[in-house]
């Protein structure tokens, strides 16, 4: 995720372009640029690694002038947070520059192509990638920019809104979308662009919404002209927004929290993609095949994390042992680090840490490769410190993560290892080709799923108003609902200041069970698994003893549904995949009950995003 804006009029591009950045700073932040065509038709290209604050005082005693600009804050994708990979990224000759959202999946084919014409590069970005490519197919076949950029947008597999802006044409700039949104806003003799209405809204409410594989030619005194691919005219439906500034940043939600829920589906599929292929039947992470020796001789695993990522490590120890046979042990880095661990060569660590700067972490990262560890690295913030801490590593490509209680990055996380057991497990033969296959063909149906239950979210609120009043909360789950129930409870405790525990269901009886009477809600994930009897069982128990259940269950269940108080139906999945489903509900509860609190859900008392202190 990165945030793009554009204007073209009468007015001082830089100040439009710099105050669009700063609204759409919350989709990304490691690095902000910005490209105008002053007076004089000369292309300025200035940026910086950092916000978007760093940017204007790099600019301080920069040329700045222009009526036509674009701009762009930057959360990495390929090649780490820096100035060079920043974008706007420009073409050899210099005429073109170009910002991106998004992922160019075949930039590495198309990257070898272009130096083999003798293209050199200065980033590692699939951007650029894109800007070459506009231009080696311009200067070849001596075509104008927009036919140009048909002809490149058709060589292109992946996801992509652009801005392009050429010094040749400095009335002009180019804009195109595939599968991220771009937004062009419709003022008096001038346009606005974004890659949502954020940076717009101060200026006009009249908005088009790009659709997939068309450009908008974006030019000074002339009506919007949109074309598609093929150039064929497109008419551009001009309509009205109604949303406030605070509502756009969020998306139309409340919170960044809920928005983040929501936007788990498209999460994972950002997260898989180019990744599991269900066609091939194979799960390709790079990590997996460059250090393929390391991995599969590894004497053992040691997960190292906190809080949430700690869970998402429970998941993933459950994952890599039963799919790849390879012994896991997880750790919380915080003990690992001060415990004088016994770690060999053969030993690999696997540190995962949604900001990649939590303190406890890395420090256990430094402790584990003294000791001659190999680290794999899971992370969501490209070029974090835990990541550039590691020998290899994956990361989960789910955008920024803003609201402080994790969710899409837990998703994320879960999402990896299992990709990283899958891989493993194949390449051990630990794993049969029709095991495998129905693994991957049920992770590819997630996303699906997991939208059937944000559906639930409205029952899901009126539901938690019950359990307002509500002092303590226990949740109960098993297998790989265990650590499900954990996070369950690790959400509630962090947003609702309700205080709750998450326990193995099997253990309550060993001490929780006294804490159960009519006052008390119970939590169990209890979905038709191998351990449904078990669990029913274990809701008996609760019970007897007067507790409230509330129970996720397996969509068509009957016999928990008489038991329980209430219910939330869960659509089936394969067994190890689970968590990627129960976890949702949990999510939502918690998040219900503490807006019915009238708790500060984003920022909750206390705690903070990235815990960069012991
Ligand atoms: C999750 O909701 C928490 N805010 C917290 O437990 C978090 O997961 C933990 O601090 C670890 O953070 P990291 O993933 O950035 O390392």
């Amino acid at each position: 995720m990165c945030g793009i804006v554009g204007y073209i009029g009468k007015r001082d591009a830089y100040p439009v372009l710099v105050k669009g950045l700063k609204r759409l700073e919350y989709r990304g932040y490691d690095s902000a640029g910005i490209a105008l065509i002053n007076h004089q038709d000369q292309l300025n290209v200035y940026k910086t690694k950092g916000r978007v604050s760093d940017l204007e005082h790099f600019v301080e005693d920069k040329d700045i002038s222009g009526n036509i600009g674009i701009a762009h804050t930057r959360w990495a994708t390929h090649g780490e947070p820096s100035q060079v990979n920043a974008h706007p990224h420009y073409s050899s000759s210099g005429n073109l520059a170009l910002i991106h959202n998004g992922i160019i999946e075949n930039y590495a084919t198309l990257k070898e192509r272009l130096q083999q014409k003798g293209i050199t590069f200065r980033s590692n970005t699939d951007t650029e990638v894109l800007v070459q490519l506009i231009e080696y197919v311009q200067l070849s076949n001596n075509l104008d920019l927009l036919t140009a950029l048909q002809l490149a947008l058709h060589e292109v597999i992946g996801a992509y809104a652009i801005a392009l802006l050429d010094k040749r044409q400095p009335d002009t700039i180019l804009v195109a979308r595939k599968s991220s949104p771009l937004v062009v806003g419709i003022g008096d003799d001038e346009f606005f662009m974004g890659s949502d209405a954020t940076p717009i809204v101060e200026y006009t409410d009249k908005v088009v919404y790009l659709e997939d594989n068309e450009i908008a030619v974006v030019r000074r005194g002339q009506e919007l002209k949109v074309v598609d691919l093929e150039n064929v005219k497109m008419k551009p439906e001009i309509q009205t927004i109604e949303m406030n500034l605070g509502q756009l940043e969020k998306g139309g939600y409340p919170h960044f929290m809920l928005k983040e829920i929501f936007e788990q589906p498209d999460c994972i599929n950002d997260c898989m993609r180019g990744r599991v292929n269900v066609e091939s039947t194979n799960v390709a992470l790079s990590a997996v095949i460059d250090h393929k020796d390391k991995l599969l001789n590894a004497r053992r695993f040691i997960i190292v994390a906190c809080g949430t990522s700690w869970h998402a490590g429970l998941i993933g120890k459950q994952l890599i042992e039963s799919l790849c046979r390879i012994p896991v042990e997880v750790e919380y880095a915080s003990e690992f680090r001060y415990r004088n661990p016994v770690i060999s060569s053969e030993d690999v660590v696997i540190a995962i840490s949604q900001s990649g700067e939590t303190a406890d972490t890395l420090a256990a990262v430094q402790l584990a490769k003294e000791r001659g560890a190999f680290i794999y690295g899971i992370c969501n913030v490209v070029g974090s410190s835990i990541a550039r801490a590691t020998n290899t590593g994956s990361y989960i490509h789910v955008g920024p993560e803003i609201g402080v209680a994790s969710t899409k990055a837990f998703t994320g996380q879960v999402t990896v290892l299992t990709m990283l057991a899958l891989a493993l497990a194949k390449e051990k033969k630990t794993i049969s080709d029709k095991e495998f296959l129905e693994i991957v063909q049920e992770l590819n149906l997630v996303p699906a799923k997991m939208k059937q239950v944000l559906s639930k979210n409205q029952a899901i609120s009126e539901l938690s108003r019950i359990f307002t009043y509500a002092h303590n909360f226990l949740y109960l789950g098993r297998g790989y609902n265990y650590p499900v129930a954990l996070e369950g409870a690790l959400k509630l405790k962090e947003i609702s200041y309700i205080h709750a525990e998450g326990y193995p269901a099997a253990e309550m009886k060993h001490g929780p069970i006294a804490l159960i009477d009519t006052e008390m809600p119970v939590v169990v994930v209890a979905t038709k698994n191998a351990m449904y009897e078990k669990i029913i069982s274990n809701i008996q128990e609760i019970k007897a003893r007067k507790g409230k259940v509330i129970a996720l269950v397996s969509e068509g269940d009957t016999e928990i549904v008489s038991i329980a108080d209430d219910c939330i139906e869960i659509p089936k999945i394969i067994e190890c995949l689970e968590p990627l489903i129960t976890t949702i509900p949990l999510q939502l509860l918690a998040y219900h009950i503490a807006v019915c609190k009238g708790k500060d859900v984003d920022q909750p008392r206390n705690l903070a995003k990235s815990v960069t202190v012991e």
